[in-house]
């Protein structure tokens, strides 16, 4: 059984897509809500819409994926809009997703969602490494802790945060400490690794036109980033904030993994893209198939229970 109960809803598995991959129109949204994935997040929003970074900005590899889309998006009003009639069709939450370009646009949308009808879950995007002359939120520790801090002045409902990857043992320390001061609901770890370069050497020539060639990395590049990501702040984290465990998820093999090192929801970007929607079925199948082998009835007898060498 994969039922997964998470901020207190009530999911039919943890699958869920990554932000960004299949949920910019609401025809892709459409589609995922009538899929076998057990929640759905929208594409980040910013308050207006946004074209973008120039074409070609996604590229699939071997291994994964290398894009800089540059948060492309029909804007905010748009997707309050879709989640607020998806809401009155069904009692399954829509994930929203906010990236504004500043602390002032995040709080302004935040602002919105809150003197709103939504029942959803809301995550805070502080993770984007695509739009050129900003840096990652998350990677300014106390610009972190500042955005929090007026964040939770007024805002009330489910609330989580979307990280880049750490790589050092003090980075997961210090981000704990500073997630750990607010009612967090949740963290989502990781977005893709910032400002990779992957190039066709029959052209010599960089695959992605923004920021000459410098883009987000996922797909199974990433996994090992990931679920130390996932361990590092599960073993961190006040148990109150939950886990959404996000990259290299292209079978229930990485999904049972990222379960181990502490996920409760898990996000597929990349295998999503290339697969579309169908893989929530795959994924559920090889995740129960491994579980069966394995004598555990439900995920909670092993979230979390990744064994040390002692
Ligand atoms: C993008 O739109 O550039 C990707 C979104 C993200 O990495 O947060």
């Amino acid at each position: 059984m994969l039922t997964t109960n998470f901020l207190d809803f009530d999911f039919s598995n943890p699958f869920m897509n990554a932000s960004g991959v299949h949920c910019m129109t609401t025809n892709e949204l459409d589609e995922l809500a009538a899929s076998n994935a057990g929640a759905y997040i929208m594409k980040s929003a910013t308050p207006a819409k946004r074209e973008g970074n120039p074409e070609p900005r996604y590229f699939d590899v071997p291994l994964g994926s290398i894009n800089s889309m540059g948060l492309p998006n029909l804007g905010f009003d748009y997707y309050l809009e879709y989640a607020l009639k998806q809401q009155e069709k069904t009692s399954r939450p829509v994930f929203f997703s906010v990236a504004g370009m500043s602390v002032a646009e995040n709080i302004a949308m935040l602002k919105k969602i809150e003197a709103s009808d939504f029942k959803g879950v809301t995550e805070l995007n502080l993770s984007c490494p695509n739009v050129p002359g900003k840096p990652q939120v998350a990677y300014d520790f106390e610009l972190t802790y500042e955005t929090l801090a007026q964040v939770f002045d007024f805002f009330t409902k489910p609330l989580g945060v979307k990280l880049p990857p750490y790589f050092d043992m003090a980075h997961f320390d210090q981000m704990a400490a500073i997630l750990n001061k607010y009612p967090l609901s949740y963290v989502n770890a990781i977005n893709s690794i910032g400002n990779g370069l992957y190039i066709d050497t029959d052209s010599d020539q960089v695959v992605i036109k923004p920021k000459e060639g410098f883009g987000g990395i996922g797909g199974e590049y990433v996994k090992p980033t990931a679920l130390a990501n996932v361990r590092a702040f599960y073993t961190r984290l006040k148990p109150e904030i939950k886990i959404i465990g996000t990259g290299g998820i292209l079978t229930g093999q990485d999904a049972y993994e990222h379960l181990l090192c502490g996920a409760t929801m898990l996000q597929v970007g990349t295998q999503l893209q290339k697969e579309g929607p169908a893989i929530f079925d795959r994924l559920q199948k090889e995740l129960m198939a491994i579980m069966e082998e394995k004598g555990y009835k439900t995920i909670a007898e092993f979230r979390g229970k990744l064994k040390a060498i002692v």
